[in-house]
C-alpha cells in the first residue's frame, strides 16, 4: 500500500524516470501522486488527487529540475485523498521532504506537541509529523541520517520512511520498519522503492534493507547502519531475474489479462523449482504435530485447494486459519512442534505477517510461500517455497494464485510419497496429470475468453450472483466470487453447493444468476441435485464444466468447458480460469479499469 520511489543520479533529470517509475509502482495505490526533486537548493514540487496519468497531464510531472528526487502514489489511510494530503509532505520551510508507507500510530500525540512548538500543518495525514520532527532535530545540529535516527526512536507504528532535504542535497535518506523498501544499485544511480518494478527497467540489481536498519544513497555509493547499535551492515547486491518486459503490458489491454494469458508459463516454471525446496517444506510438514495454513484473501483460497491437496494425497489435513483472525482463534495453543504455512504472493502482508511473528513466537516453525525474492516473509520463514510467477501489476491476483496452487500441489505429491497414504502409482499418475497443466490451462483461456466476453454482455447489469461448488471447488467458487467482486463491484457471494439450500436459496428467482463449478469429480452428482433446485426457482444457470459433460451441458443456460478430465485436487488450475476471463470482461462493461479496482491496493500494509 503506497508506492514510494527515490532516485539520485550523476547526470539528467531524475523526473521523467520518477513519473515512470510510479506508474510501475500504481498497483501499489493510486489515491494521488506526488513528486518533490531539488535543484539550486530549492524544493520542485508536483503533487495532486487522482492517477498518475490524469495528474501527469494537469501539471507535466516530466519537467521538473534536479539529480535527486522522490515520489509516492498513495492508498489513503488518514486524511481523504486530496492535494493537501497527497505526498511528499514537509517541513514549515520546506527544506525538508518525506515520502511514508505504513501508519504511525502515536502522530496525534506528536503532532499535538509539534503544533505546540507552533508547526504549522497542511495535511491530516500521520505522515507530516516525520518532516517536522526532522526540522526541530537539524536546527538542534543533527544532520539528516541522525535526525531520521532519533525520529525512529519517537513514533509508534510501521513504515517505510524517504527523506531528503535541500540540507544535505546530494543525499536520499530511508528507513523501514514492517513495509518494505528495496535499493536499486547502476553505475551512475542509485535507487530506493517499495517494490522491484520500480526500478527494473534500469537495473535488476537490488539490495534489501531489513527492518531496523537506515540507508543513506549518494554519488559516492550506499551506506547502511542498522538502528539498534549503529553497527554498519556490508551486503551484497542481489540479482532479480525479473525482466523488464513482464512489468510492461505488452500489447494487452490491461495487465490482469496479460497475466491470465502469462498463467500456463508461470505454472511451467514453477513446476521446475529445485525437489530439495519442495521436499523440505514437506518434511517440515510430515515432522509437525499440528499444520495450520494462514493466508488472506486469494492466498487464503489457494491456501483452502492446498488443504484439499494434503488431505487427498498425504493424508494430512492442516488447518485453514484466516491471518487476520489467527490469534484470536488459537489462543496461545501453539507449541515448537507445530507448523505454519504462510501463503502471501507479496510476501508483505500485514496480517499474514503478523500471525507468522505470533506463530514464531511460540517457535512453530514457518513455510512461506512467497513470489517475491526477499520480501518481509521470507526473513520471517525457516523455509521459503519461491513461486515464480515473475512480477504481478494487476491489483486482483491471477498468475500468482496459480504458481500457489503450483507450488502446494507438488508439495503435497511430496508429501504423498513421503507418507504412502496413496499408492506410489497413484502419485505417479498425479503427478503426470500435473505436469499437463500448463497446455490445459493455455487451452482453457483460449476455449473460453469469448465466451467469457459474451457472457459479462448478458449478465453486467445483475445487482448479486452466486457462485457454487462442493469440496475443493468451494476455493474455485469463492475466487470466482471475489475477483467479480473486487474488479467488477457486482455483489457476489460463494457458497458450498451443498450449504445453498439452507438459506443463500432465499435470494433465488427468475434470471438470478448462479455459477456452478462442476469438474468430472465425485461431487459432481451431488451438485446435479443443486442444479435443479436453483432451476426450480428460475435460476439461470452458468456452469464450468467438463467438455462433454452432457447431462451438466443441457441443464445450463451457459457454460464454460475444461478440455480433459483433472485429477480432482488440481482441478481448482483449469476451473478458475474462464471465472478469472468472466470478471475482466464484467468490470469492462460496467466501465472499469480491471488493474485499478477502487479502495484496493495490491499490498496490505494494514491490519
Ligand atoms: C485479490 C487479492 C487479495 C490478496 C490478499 C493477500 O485479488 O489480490 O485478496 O490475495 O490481499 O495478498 P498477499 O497474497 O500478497 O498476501
Amino acid at each position: 500500500m503506497c508506492g514510494i520511489i527515490a532516485v539520485v543520479q550523476e547526470r539528467g533529470d531524475v523526473a521523467p524516470f520518477l513519473h515512470q517509475a510510479l506508474k510501475r509502482l500504481e498497483y501499489r495505490g493510486y489515491d494521488s501522486v506526488g513528486v518533490t526533486t531539488i535543484a539550486n537548493n530549492k524544493m520542485y514540487t508536483k503533487k495532486d488527487k487522482g492517477k498518475i496519468e490524469e495528474v501527469h497531464r494537469r501539471l507535466n510531472l516530466d519537467e521538473m529540475p534536479g539529480l535527486i528526487g522522490i515520489g509516492h502514489t498513495r492508498w489513503a489511510t488518514h486524511g481523504a485523498p486530496s492535494m493537501s494530503n497527497a505526498h511528499p509532505h514537509f517541513d514549515c520551510e520546506n527544506k525538508i521532504a518525506v515520502v511514508h508507507n505504513g501508519v504511525i500510530d502515536n502522530f496525534m500525540e506528536l503532532r499535538k506537541n509539534l503544533s505546540e512548538k507552533g508547526h504549522k500543518f497542511n495535511s491530516e495525514t500521520d505522515t507530516e509529523v516525520i518532516p517536522h520532527m526532522i526540522e526541530d532535530l537539524m536546527k538542534e545540529g543533527l544532520n539528516l541520517v541522525e535526525s531520521i535516527k532519533e525520529v525512529t526512536k519517537r513514533i509508534e507504528g510501521t513504515y517505510a520512511i524517504v527523506a531528503m532535504s535541500t540540507k544535505e542535497n546530494d543525499k536520499i535518506v530511508c528507513t523501514r520498519d514492517g513495509n518494505p523498501l528495496v535499493i536499486g544499485t547502476k553505475s551512475g544511480a542509485s535507487y530506493v522503492s517499495s517494490d522491484i518494478p520500480a526500478f527494473l527497467p534500469i537495473t535488476n540489481d537490488m539490495i534489501l534493507l531489513l527492518d531496523g536498519e537506515i540507508a543513506s544513497l549518494t554519488n559516492q555509493g550506499i551506506h547502511i547502519e542498522r538502528l539498534s547499535d549503529g553497527e554498519i551492515v556490508s551486503r551484497d547486491s542481489i540479482k532479480i531475474s525479473w525482466t523488464a518486459d513482464q512489468a510492461q503490458k505488452s500489447g494487452y489491454p490491461h495487465f490482469m489479462l496479460k497475466e491470465i494469458h502469462e498463467q500456463p508459463d508461470a505454472i511451467r516454471k514453477t513446476l521446475r523449482l529445485r525437489s530439495e525446496t519442495i521436499e523440505t517444506a514437506a518434511r517440515l510438514i510430515r515432522e509437525a504435530e499440528n499444520v495450520y495454513i494462514l493466508a488472506m484473501g486469494t492466498s487464503g483460497h489457494a491456501a483452502k485447494a492446498g488443504r484439499h491437496m494434503f488431505a487427498s494425497l498425504s493424508g494430512i489435513l492442516p488447518s485453514f486459519e484466516l491471518a487476520s483472525d489467527f490469534q484470536d482463534t488459537v489462543y496461545g495453543s501453539l507449541s515448537e512442534r507445530d507448523c505454519i504455512i504462510a501463503i502471501t504472493q507479496s510476501g508483505e502482508t500485514t496480517d499474514t505477517i503478523t500471525a507468522v511473528k505470533y506463530a514464531k513466537h511460540y517457535g512453530a516453525k514457518i513455510i512461506a510461500i512467497t513470489n517475491v525474492v526477499g520480501s518481509s516473509i521470507t526473513r520471517l520463514a525457516d523455509h521459503t517455497v519461491l513461486t515464480q510467477a515473475g512480477p504481478e501489476i494487476g491489483v486482483a491476483a491471477t498468475k500468482t494464485f496459480m504458481v500457489q496452487l503450483t507450488s502446494l500441489a507438488l508439495i503435497a505429491l511430496a508429501l504423498g510419497e513421503m507418507t504412502g497414504f496413496k499408492e506410489s502409482e497413484e502419485i505417479v499418475k498425479k503427478r503426470s496429470s500435473l505436469e499437463k497443466l500448463p497446455e490445459l490451462v493455455s487451452e482453457v483461456i483460449s476455449r473460453n475468453e469469448e465466451r467469457a466476453r459474451k457472457l459479462a454482455s448478458i449478465l453486467y447489469e445483475k445487482p448479486s450472483l452466486l457462485f457454487l461448488g462442493r469440496g475443493v471447488s468451494m476455493a474455485t467458487a469463492e475466487e470466482g466470487a471475489l475477483k467479480l467482486k473486487e474488479i467488477a463491484y457486482n455483489h457476489a457471494e460463494a457458497y458450498s453447493a451443498g450449504e445453498s439450500k439452507h438459506g443463500p436459496i432465499a435470494l433465488v428467482q427468475d434470471g438470478y444468476p448462479v455459477i456452478f463449478v462442476v469438474p468430472s469429480d465425485e461431487t459432481r452428482n451431488r451438485i446435479i441435485g443443486n442444479i435443479m433446485e436453483m432451476k426450480a426457482r428460475g435460476a439461470t444457470i452458468i456452469s464450468v464444466t467438463q467438455k462433454e459433460d452432457v447431462e451438466i451441458t443441457e441443464l445450463s443456460d451457459y457454460v464454460f468447458t475444461v478440455p480433459e478430465i483433472t485429477e480432482a485436487e488440481f482441478s481448482v488450475m483449469p476451473y478458475v480460469v474462464p471465472l478469472q476471463l468472466f470478471s475482466y470482461y464484467m468490470a469492462l462493461r460496467n466501465g472499469y479499469d480491471p488493474d485499478k479496482p477502487r479502495n484496493l491496493a495490491k499490498s496490505v500494509t494494514v491490519l
